[in-house]
C-alpha cells in the first residue's frame, strides 16, 4: 500500500509529521513517499502542483495532504496560486465525493460557540460534490458587458453547471452513507432561484426511488445555514454541490468546537482518496508548534478505513484520540480552564503512546 504524503504550506508540515508518526507506529508496512505541493512546490519547482507530485499522487492508493496557501502568494496569477494544487488534484484524480463529518466529542462540548445542549452528541456528515459546479464550470473570465445595467463596462463571470451523471453519482454516495447511519438525507439546493439546482433537486429525487429505506428531505441553502445553528442534531447526512458544501462545511465545523478536530476524505470511483484536515494552512501560527494535529491524525484514520481496507487500525486511532482527550490534553484551539495545554508534537506523542 502506497501513500503519497503532501505536507504543503503553513502548519501543513507540522501536522502531517504527527500523522505520519501515528501511521508508522501501527506497523502496517505502509510505503510513504513525500512530495512538495502548494506554495512550497511553487518555491521548489515553480508550480503549485508539479508534474512529479501529480504522478506520485496518481500512482498511490491514497494521499495524505496537509494544507496549502499563504497570503504572500495572493498576488500571483491564479494558475500559480497554492489553492490550484488542491483543485488540480481533485480534478485530475476525479475525487468527486467529499466526506466532511462534524462530530462533537463529549469532552469538547464546552468549546463550541453554541449552547452545550444543542451540540452534545452531534454527529452529522456533509457530503460535498467536489469536481463540478461553479468551481469548474466553463466559460469563466472577464469581458466587456454586452447587456445588464452597465453595457460596455468590464465584468467578470463564472458558470454554474451540473450534468445528470454528476448529480446521480453523488446522490448515490449520500444514500449509501445514510444507510449505514440514521437513514436520512437532506439535499441542499437553491431550486427556488437557480436552474442548476432545480435540476439537482429533480435528479436527487429520481435517484431516491432506489433507496426507499432512506428518508429524503430537500432544503434551500439559506435555510440550511440557519438550521445548522438552530437545530444541528436534526441532520444526519447532508448532500450538496461544491460551493454550498464549501460554505456549509465550514459552518458545521464550528458546531464541534474547533475546526482543528475535523478530518475529511475525498474519494473517486476507484476508492482512491485524498485525506486532509478540513482546516487551512493557518500561516499565522505556522512553525510555533501550537497547531492541533488531531484533524490530520483523524484524516489518516479515514484513509485507513476508506482507501486501505484497514478498518480495525482506523478504529484504534480514533479510540486513541478519544483517550488523549479524556486525559485532558488540549492544544490551544480547544483548551479550556482545568485542562492541560500541549503543543503539536506532545499531542502527536500522546496519541502514539495511547496506541502503544
Ligand atoms: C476547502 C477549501 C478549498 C475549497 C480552497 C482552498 C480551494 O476552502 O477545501 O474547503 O474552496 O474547496
Ligand atoms: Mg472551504
Amino acid at each position: 500500500m502506497k501513500i503519497a504524503v503532501l505536507p504543503g504550506d503553513g502548519i501543513g508540515p507540522e501536522i502531517v509529521a504527527e500523522a505520519v508518526k501515528v501511521l508508522e507506529v501501527l506497523g502496517l508496512g505502509l510505503e510513504m513517499e513525500s512530495a512538495p505541493v502548494g506554495g512550497a512546490a511553487y518555491e521548489a519547482a515553480g508550480h503549485p502542483l508539479p508534474e512529479a507530485t501529480l504522478k506520485l499522487a496518481r500512482e498511490s492508493d491514497a494521499i495524505l495532504f496537509g494544507a496549502v496557501g499563504d497570503w504572500k502568494y495572493d498576488t500571483l496569477d491564479r494558475p500559480l496560486r497554492p489553492e490550484q494544487a488542491i483543485l488540480g488534484l481533485r480534478k485530475a484524480l476525479g475525487l468527486f465525493a467529499n466526506f466532511r463529518p462534524a462530530i462533537c466529542y463529549e469532552q469538547l462540548v464546552g468549546a463550541s460557540s453554541l449552547k452545550p445542549e444543542l451540540v452534545a452528541g452531534l454527529d452529522i456528515l456533509i457530503i460535498r460534490e467536489l469536481t463540478g459546479d461553479i468551481y469548474f464550470g466553463q466559460p469563466r473570465g472577464r469581458r466587456t458587458a454586452e447587456d445588464g445595467p452597465f453595457p460596455g463596462s468590464e465584468e467578470a463571470f463564472d458558470t454554474m453547471r451540473y450534468s445528470r451523471p454528476e448529480i446521480e453519482r453523488i446522490a448515490r454516495v449520500a444514500f449509501e452513507a445514510a444507510r449505514k447511519r440514521n437513514k436520512k438525507v437532506t439535499s441542499v439546493d437553491k431550486a427556488n432561484v437557480l436552474e442548476t439546482f432545480q435540476f439537482w433537486k429533480d435528479v436527487v429525487t429520481e435517484v431516491h426511488k432506489d433507496y426507499p429505506d432512506v428518508q429524503l428531505e430537500h432544503m434551500y441553502v439559506d435555510n440550511a445555514a440557519m438550521q445548522l445553528v438552530k437545530a444541528p442534531k436534526a441532520f444526519d447526512v447532508i448532500v450538496t454541490g461544491n460551493m454550498f458544501g464549501d460554505i456549509l462545511s465550514d459552518e458545521a465545523s464550528m458546531l464541534t468546537g474547533s475546526i482543528g478536530m475535523l478530518p475529511s476524505a475525498s474519494l473517486n470511483d476507484r476508492k482512491q482518496g485524498l485525506y486532509e484536515p478540513s482546516h487551512g494552512s493557518a500561516p499565522d501560527i505556522a512553525g510555533k508548534g501550537v497547531a492541533n494535529p488531531l484533524a490530520t491524525i483523524l484524516s489518516a484514520a479515514m484513509m485507513l478505513r476508506f482507501s486501505l481496507g484497514q478498518a480495525e487500525a482506523a478504529d484504534r486511532i480514533e479510540a486513541a484520540v478519544k483517550a488523549v482527550l479524556a486525559q485532558g490534553l488540549r492544544t490551544p484551539d480547544i483548551w479550556s480552564e482545568g485542562t492541560t495545554k500541549v503543543g503539536t508534537q506532545q499531542m502527536g506523542d500522546a496519541v502514539v503512546n495511547a496506541l502503544r
